[in-house]
């Protein structure tokens, strides 16, 4: 069983009252449970997080080893197109991670084109509504598998190597 962690920054706190038109209108506790009920599915454990603070989001990204995170679901949310800081959190503690819109953002101003983590994710997804997330969980969840198999591979060559 893998842990993941689900991050969500500013203003999502606000799902479900905010720009429905944008965000759709289910609340962020609501989007959590469901996202619980798919992760215990899937075998692992989720942890979830939201801040309107950079400083709170930084301590989340550099707390996930001693929460022993394999891999990070994180909305940076308006953060995507601005903060340097929680990119570098990010790779200071180099944390696995997959980025997450409910909206498309390339479809939207062109300042939210721009993103300061979609170079250094596994991979994004945008532009799904809450849809976006499950994704995210389904691609953590290969991503645990891989690194699983990689492991073994790494462990059985490793004790064919000490009996010859
Ligand atoms: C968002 C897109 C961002 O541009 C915006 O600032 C948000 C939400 C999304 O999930 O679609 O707050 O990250």
């Amino acid at each position: 069983m893998a842990t993941i962690m689900l991050l969500n920054g500013p203003n999502m706190n606000l799902l479900g009252t905010r720009e429905p038109e944008k965000y759709r209108s289910k609340t962020l506790a609501d989007l959590t449970t469901e996202l619980n009920d798919v992760t215990k599915k899937l075998g692992h454990k989720l942890i979830s997080e939201q801040s309107n603070s950079e400083s709170e989001l930084i301590e989340h990204i550099h707390s996930a080893h001693r929460h022993k995170v394999d891999v990070m679901i994180f909305n940076p949310a308006a953060y995507t197109h601005t903060s340097i800081a929680l990119r570098d959190a990010i790779l200071a503690v180099n944390l696995p991670f997959i980025e997450v819109h409910l909206s498309n953002i390339f479809r939207r101003e062109e300042y939210r084109k721009h993103s300061y983590f979609s170079d250094i994710a596994l991979g994004v997804v945008s532009g799904f509504g809450e849809f976006s997330y499950v994704l995210a969980l389904q691609a953590c969840s290969q991503f645990i598998a891989h690194k699983e198999q990689q492991k073994a591979a790494a462990a059985a060559a490793a004790s064919a190597k000490q009996t010859k």
